[in-house]
């Protein structure tokens, strides 16, 4: 971080008490001033409802430019991790801060490779819920309750704990994921198998059945790892500030996770991946679109374009680009050349880019638009969507819960209000009311 260059003064005009802030300047993007002072000195707080001009944290994980549509990982260009890396080096990338050695990445995927396997009775915890429960609400609920068996890496004082709970976690949530679906579709759950991948895994816990093994699609793996890869992490999106303000309160990690698998699943955050989907469905036939535009347009439709719109990106998400492409890879090798739904959302895609309402309000495709379209080409089911999110997103928030943990700076999270409620007034008797 540079040195501090410029100061702002802010008087209250009610106790006539002056400050003067001092501005923090990032390696890259916008400056912010420093209000930390603010209230002890001059007894002023700050509005932001919905967080749009709070730096919440310093941190070194993940940078984004939204008017210019960058995102970063320790600095890398999530076009060239894309590209050329894999989803368990990023993780090491995320959680670590460098790309491994070739030694260091061999232990780091032994080490993730031999914590798949979930504790026998945790399995009883999946036939607590009815069947068709939807599978995030069983993630949400088992990942909670894997406090309540690793007591060995509860001390989050400890380095050694706390970089043992992140490789449970990042190691069990495809087992954990494969077990919610199975349970779904009432099939036994599979064993982790530790000569596959950790993507192959996945789709191996998925779609093989005792009574038939199942060799992973080379094709399926390799999209699945870019997916991975790129909903890894993204900075301080409303999940993760969810696991901070969880862990602030020196809550352990699988309760902060368990957190933030539920404030994953709204569909204005990583629930867009299934609701994008059921949108597709609805919209049905191109000769819909005009009608759902207009919808998405009115103020008093309740109807958004899922997958569009973000709230960092002024700019078309550099993950949507790289979703949008990886689309076409896979429907083309699958032979799926006119996938209906595809072209149906370019088609929507094409159509909003051009409309001045999107125009002026900077809407464009996000990470969700598209990521759909390839899960279901791959066999895996809609309410399974939001799951493969929370899987790869695991890595960034046990990422930022480290990086939290480690902060000299920390401390609980407690955010004030404005109240708008009554002012004092006397409690009346039952009778009298
Ligand atoms: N369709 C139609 N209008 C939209 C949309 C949309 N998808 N998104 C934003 N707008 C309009 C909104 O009505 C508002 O208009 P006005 O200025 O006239 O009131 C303006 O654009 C600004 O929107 P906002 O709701 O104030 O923006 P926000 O930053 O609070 O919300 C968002 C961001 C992502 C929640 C929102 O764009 C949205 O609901 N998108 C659809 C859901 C979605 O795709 N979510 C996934 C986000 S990316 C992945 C992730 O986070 O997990």
């Amino acid at each position: 971080m540079e040195a501090d260059k410029q100061a702002y003064t802010l008087t209250n005009n009610r106790t006539q008490t002056s400050i003067t802030l001092p501005e923090r300047r990032p390696v890259q993007g916008d400056p912010a001033v420093d209000i930390s002072r603010l209230y002890r000195e001059a007894s002023l707080l700050t509005f932001d409802p919905g967080f749009m001009s709070t730096a919440s944290c310093e941190s070194k994980i993940t940078f984004i430019d939204g008017d210019a549509g960058i995102l970063e990982y320790r600095g890398y260009p999530i076009e060239q991790l894309a590209q050329h890396g894999n989803f368990v080096e990023t993780a090491y990338l995320l959680l670590y801060g460098e790309l491994p050695s070739v030694s260091e990445l061999t232990d780091f995927t032994d080490i993730i490779t031999h914590h798949t396997m979930l504790n026998k009775s945790l399995y009883n915890f999946f036939e607590g819920f009815h069947h068709d429960a939807h599978p995030m609400a069983i993630m949400v609920g088992v990942v909670g309750s894997l406090s309540a068996f690793y007591h060995d890496s509860l001390d989050i004082k400890n380095p050694r704990h706390r970089d043992i709970s992140a490789h449970r976690l990042i190691a069990k949530m495809p087992t954990i994921a494969a077990a919610c679906y199975k349970h779904n579709i009432g099939q036994p759950s599979i064993f982790p198998r530790n000569d596959l991948s950790y993507c192959a895994n996945l789709l191996h816990m998925m779609f093989a059945t005792p009574c038939e093994d199942y060799e992973p699609d080379p094709l399926a793996v390799e999209a699945l790892d870019t997916l991975f890869i790129l909903h890894a992490d993204h900075e301080q999106n409303a999940s993760t500030s969810t696991v901070r303000l969880a862990g602030s309160s020196q809550a352990n990690p699988f309760a902060c996770i368990a957190a933030g698998i539920a404030s994953l699943w709204g569909p204005a955050h990583g629930g867009a991946n299934e609701a994008v989907l059921n949108m597709l469905e609805e919209i049905g036939d191109p000769a819909q679109l005009d009608r759902f535009i207009a919808k998405a347009k009115d103020r008093q439709d309740h109807f958004r374009l899922m997958g569009f719109g973000h709230r960092v990106y002024k700019n078309y998400d550099p993950r949507a680009a790289i979703v949008r492409e990886l689309c076409k890879k896979v429907l083309a090798k699958l032979g799926d050349h006119n996938n209906p739904l595809f072209e149906l959302a370019q088609r929507l895609e094409d159509i909003a880019l051009q409309d001045d309402y999107f125009i002026e309000r900077k809407l464009y495709p996000n990470v969700d638009f598209y990521s759909g379209i390839i899960y279901e080409a791959l066999g895996i089911p809609k309410n399974m969507f939001t799951v493969m999110f929370a899987i790869a997103r695991t890595v960034g928030w046990v990422s930022h819960w480290t990086e939290m943990m480690n902060d000299p700076q920390q401390r609980i999270g407690r955010p004030r209000q404005l109240y708008t409620g009554y002012a004092r007034r006397q409690y009346q008797p039952l009778t009298e009311r």
